[in-house]
């Protein structure tokens, strides 16, 4: 998670991956702790990182606790942000991929250019060398031609940038809706499977069907 606006989406995704049965390396960076704090009202501790997570994944995107209890965060690791010596950041520890969620316009340039600030952008870095799966969900608006240069490069490199961008086609009548549809398409990206929105059927099939 970097420090762009769009908690939810992050709590979406990691909902998401840990129903499919994948295990997390979870990265908050610095300014991320601020997003969740404005954005949640939670302060993320290093301390006591799993029920900070707890808290917050329990919340819906509307922010009504105990919306999604009894999650299971075995298979979490949480990683400091500041820890170079991380897991992740090295090209031999064992990741299918990474999603960044939400990325900050200051993370999509760190990571097209390779600055390796943060374990986050190294992160990115090793996942883009290894040829894995790299997802950048950006969240801005609106974006200018630096960010887009920075997105194409990202997009050459073999990511996936897939932008915090919901759509009202999928029959969306609350906020969790709109944030799932996003984070749906985003573990779609990663080829993770899903339930999280209802797949455009075509009209022949009456539009859009839950799957
Ligand atoms: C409350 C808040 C909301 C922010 N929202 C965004 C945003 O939506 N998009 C963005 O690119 N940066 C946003 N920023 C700015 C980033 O946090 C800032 O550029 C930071 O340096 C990103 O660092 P990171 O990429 O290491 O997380 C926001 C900052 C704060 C405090």
């Amino acid at each position: 998670m970097s420090g762009a606006s769009g908690t939810p989406y992050a709590a979406a995704v990691l909902r998401g991956l840990l129903d499919a049965g994948e295990s997390v390396d979870l990265v908050v960076s610095r300014a991320s702790r601020l997003t969740l704090l404005d954005e949640t009202g939670i302060s993320f501790r290093d301390g006591h990182w799993q029920d900070d997570l707890r808290t917050w994944l329990a919340r819906g995107a509307d922010g009504k606790p105990g919306t999604f209890d009894g999650l299971d965060l075995t298979d979490v690791r949480h990683w400091g942000a500041g820890d170079l010596a991380a897991g992740p950041s090295s090209g031999s520890y064992p990741a299918k991929g990474m999603l960044i969620v939400p990325a900050s316009t200051a993370c999509v340039a760190g990571v097209a250019l390779g600055l390796s600030k943060d374990l986050l952008q190294r992160a990115a870095s090793v996942t883009l060398k290894e040829r894995r799966p790299l997802v950048v969900t950006v969240r801005e608006a609106p974006l200018d031609g630096q960010i887009l240069r920075h997105l194409v490069t990202l997009d050459d490199a073999g990511a996936a940038v897939v932008p915090a961008s919901p759509a009202f086609y999928a029959g969306a009548t609350h906020i969790q809706d709109l944030v799932d549809f996003v984070a749906g398409r985003v573990l779609d990206a990663a080829g993770v499977p899903h339930g999280l929105y209802r797949r455009w059927q075509g009209e022949l099939g009456g539009g859009c069907r839950a799957t």
